[in-house]
Formats: C-alpha cells, structure tokens, sequence
C-alpha cells in the first residue's frame, strides 16, 4: 500500500513535466515547420524561390546560404523582422526656390501620355503584371514590394534601393502609389498588339514603338558585379581620369571598349572597324571573365577618357555605358540606337555627340574623326558639351526625374492604392540584411538625405515641341545630302 502510493505521487510529480515537455517540444516544432513554410513560400529581392522572367531567360541564381535552416533563418529575420524600427526622418527646411528641371523632363509627360485620357485601371494594373518581375507599392511613405520573377544580378535590389533613397530625400511628398517594373534589359508592349489597353510597365529603356515607360536604372546607385560604384563617385573619377590629358593631346582616333556578344548588330560590325589607320577606331573587347578574376584592373572607366572621340554601340538594348562615355567630354560618337533611356532624350546631334549611322559605321566614324581633327573647337565644343550633359545629370536630377515620373503617373490610377496581400515592406534594413558584403559597401555609399531645395520645376506638357525635336534629330540624323561641317 505504502509502496503504492509512493509510485502514484512520483508519478503525479513527473507527469506534468513530461507533457510540459511534450507541448514545449510540439510548440516548437510546430514553430520550426511554420517558419520553414513561410520562409519557403517568401519571395525576396534576392530571388530566393523565384524563377528568372520567361520572356527573358538567364541561368538560376546560387543562392551563399544553401543549408536550409540558414535560409530560412535568413528569410525570416530579413523579410518579417527588419522593419520595425520607425524612421523618424527629420523633416528637411526647405528654403530655396526650386530650380527649372532639364527640359527633356518634359518626355515624362509623353511617356505617360497613352493613359492620359483613359487613366489606369486595376485591371490593366493586373495585365501589366503578367510582364512584370516585380511590383512597387508606396503607401504613406512606406514601401511595398511583391516579386514575381527574379531579376539578374542585383538589378531588384538597386532599384528598389534607389526607390528607398528617394522617399528619404523627399519626405512626405512620395504620393500613394502602385507600378509594376521589369527589370528585364528589352521593351515589351508594342503599341500596334497593346493599342487598346496600354499596359503601363517601368523599366529601363523604351522605343518610339513600345509603351514601356523608362525608368532610371539600378547603376546609378551601382553595378557591383562589374565594379561600377555609384553615378556621383563614378562621374567624379571619370572627370579627373579624362583631364590627366587635355583634348589636343588625346589620341586621334575613336575607342570603344565593351562586350561585342550580347547580340547587337552594331556591336558586331563596330568589331570590323578595328584600324586606327583605315578607320580612325580602336575596338577592345572586354573580357569579364577576365576582369572580375583579376580585380578589375583594365575595366576603370575613369583611363578610358584617353581618346578625343568615344564610340556608343548599344547592347542588347540601351546600356548603360551611354553615361559613363558621355562623362569623358570626348567628343560621343553615337552608333543611331535603336533604344532609348530615360536621359538619353537630352542629347541632340552635333550639340553634344556626332551621329554615327549604322548601316555604314566604319567609313561613318571614319568621317566624323576626319571632321572633328580638322574642326578641333568645333569638335572639343561638342565634348564639353557632353561632359556638361553629364554633370547636370547628377544624382539630384535623377531623383527629381524619379519624382516627376512618379508623382505624374500616381495622377493617372483610377483606384486608391493598397498593400497587396503578398508585398512585403522593404525598408534600407530590409536590404542590407539580404545584400552581401560587397553589395551593402556599395549601397551604403549611395546613400540619400532629406533635400534642403524642392524638387526642381517640371516643364509642362508640349507634344508639339517634342515631335519638333523629333523631327529636327531625324533630319540632322538621316539627312544625306549633308555632310558635317
Ligand atoms: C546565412 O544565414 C545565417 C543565419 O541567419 C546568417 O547569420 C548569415 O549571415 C547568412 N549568410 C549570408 C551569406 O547571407
Ligand atoms: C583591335 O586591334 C588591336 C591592335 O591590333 C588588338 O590588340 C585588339 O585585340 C583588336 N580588337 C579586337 C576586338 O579584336
Ligand atoms: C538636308 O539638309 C539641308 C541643308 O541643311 C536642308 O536644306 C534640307 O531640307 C535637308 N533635307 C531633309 C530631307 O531634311
């Protein structure tokens, strides 16, 4: 009997602890495969669980944390745990009168010009999204995001960053608002298939012939996977690079240096014009492979302003390289694109670059280095007036383009902007928790702070003008009677 009731009191000591135990195990368990199914299904702006866009295929990201615990641990402290803190941005004074924006800015208003009488719908919103690799919310400041295909190199995160940077300069004055964003390098809503329903997309470059809408894109915060740090440290080490050695003193000839095998037909014949003698041109190939295993050394852009004319080929569509060789003050020979950029609508020919037509490019360069050796002020005139194009687009400017576009476009949703069930709020912590070492050094640099000036004054729409222009570059372009003179 005693030896009985012993036994039950130990076991009515133990029981409890033993499904204390239990549950604390089962809780977390529970707790672990939860996270596992939620980091499992979180898409993030490093692409974890993403696949790369159909209309644009490239290889599947390796992702540095392969253990599963590691990821996961890493999506859930970074997507659910990195914006809590409030940032309390101090609201700048502003005190100056704004100054007037570039007059291209005006593009913005042609650019958005396909919804401006039928305004965009959440349906045509939800078209869009079928193109689209990822969406951007912005809702009282804060944003949004909600990927759908992953992006190449970290082309997500430097936009999304630059979207950051900017709602930190202009505190308060980022209107609600909800964009879809390829981040894809071609145009893809042709006007003649989308005539009906525009479907308003932003990326980077567009045509006379397609609605996507130009965005500035993620280099000017950085490119690290070539080595390009941001636009405004860039500009700077261009400029110092291209005065080590004055215009009269720079070689006579062209200089083009970059990837000739992205599929670009001006790229491939520009390699037939390799001959200082015969073609005034030196054409380098750039080898990356090369570049990134040797640290870089003969990729700076900043010794590559040696040449008095420098030559712009178009890649798989724009490139982004149109900066960094305007940046020189070279005189920009510019192989006729075939895309556009959003800065690119700047540039007027024979004011700050020669055109150069692409159905005859070795004997075209030729002819412009001739005239230019035999015009050198006319010819230098033209390089300052690049390099001036340039500086004028520093990172300011392109904020306010950002800006406008944005503020412009949120004026034309026909519906109030909502949170979608699926976006995340990205936040700078957000960011820095998926960047790696590299990207966060870079992302760090580029950091905005709140704008003692407003946003400079956008010029109003005027579609007369802009098709003036149009046509003024198209005749200077494609005028064969005349020569350069
Ligand atoms: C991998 O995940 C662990 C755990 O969250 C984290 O500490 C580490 O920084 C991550 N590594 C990388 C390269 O992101
Ligand atoms: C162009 O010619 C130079 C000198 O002959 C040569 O070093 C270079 O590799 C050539 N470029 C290409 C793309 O073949
Ligand atoms: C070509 O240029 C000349 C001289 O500037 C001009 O008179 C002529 O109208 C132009 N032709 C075309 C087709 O634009």
């Amino acid at each position: 009997m005693a030896l009985f009731s012993r036994k039950t009191v130990r076991n009515l000591s133990t029981l409890p602890l033993f499904f204390i135990v239990l549950f604390i195990f089962g809780i977390t368990l529970l707790v672990i495969v939860k996270l596992d199914n939620l980091a499992s299904q979180t898409k993030t702006i490093i692409g974890h669980n993403l696949e790369p866009p159909p209309w644009h295929s490239f290889p599947a990201k390796a992702f540095t944390n392969e253990t599963k615990i590691g990821r996961a641990s890493q999506i859930v402290r970074c997507s659910y745990l990195s914006c809590f803190t409030k940032s309390n941005n101090p609201q700048p004074t502003v005190t100056l009168q704004p100054e007037k924006c570039p007059d291209f800015y005006r593009w913005i208003h042609h650019d958005l010009e396909p919804w401006s009488k039928t305004r965009i719908s959440y349906a045509s919103l939800m078209e869009a999204k079928k193109l689209s690799s990822f969406r951007v919310v912005i809702i009282n400041g804060k944003l949004y995001a909600d990927y759908y295909y992953d992006c190449v190199h970290s082309r997500a995160m430097f936009t999304i960053w630059g979207l950051l940077q900017l709602l930190k300069r202009y505190p308060g004055s980022i209107p609600d608002v909800d964009m879809m964003f390829d981040c894809m390098d071609r145009p893809y809503v042709q006007r003649t298939d989308h005539s009906a329903i525009p479907l308003p997309i932003f990326r980077y470059c567009t045509t006379s012939e397609h609605f996507d809408i130009p965005f500035p894109d993620w280099s000017f915060w950085g490119w690290v996977e070539v080595n390009l740090g941001p636009w405004e440290e860039e500009f700077e080490s261009i400029k110092k690079g291209s005065q080590v050695i004055n215009w009269e003193n720079k070689y006579p000839y062209a200089y083009w240096k970059g990837n000739p095998y992205v599929n670009s037909p001006a790229r491939e014949k520009l390699l037939t014009c390799n001959d200082t003698n015969k073609w005034k041109a030196q054409i380098l190939r750039q080898n990356w492979g090369h570049e990134i295993s040797n640290g870089f050394k003969h990729s700076k852009l900043s010794s590559q302003c040696d040449h008095r004319y420098k030559i712009y080929a178009e890649g798989y569509a724009w490139s982004v390289s149109l900066k960094y060789i305007l940046a020189c003050g070279c005189v920009p020979l510019i192989i006729n694109p075939q895309y556009e950029d959003f800065l690119s609508r700047g540039l007027f020919p024979k004011q700050n670059y020669l055109p150069i037509s692409p159905n005859n490019i070795c004997p075209a360069i030729k002819n412009a280095v001739e005239w230019g050796n035999s015009h050198p002020s006319q010819a230098k005139a033209i390089g300052k007036a690049a390099g001036d194009f340039m500086k004028e687009m520093n990172m300011e400017r392109v904020y306010d383009y950002m800006y406008h576009l944005i503020n412009e476009y949120s004026k034309l949703l026909d519906f109030k902007p909502a949170k979608p069930a699926s976006a995340l709020e990205e936040c700078v912590d957000s960011l820095l928790c998926y960047a790696d070492e590299s990207h966060r050094e870079v992302l760090e640099r580029s950091t905005a702070f709140p704008s003692s000036t407003p946003p400079c004054k956008l010029p109003p729409p005027n579609g007369e003008m802009i098709k003036k222009q149009i046509e003024a570059k198209r005749n200077i372009i494609f005028n064969k009677t005349q020569v350069i003179n």
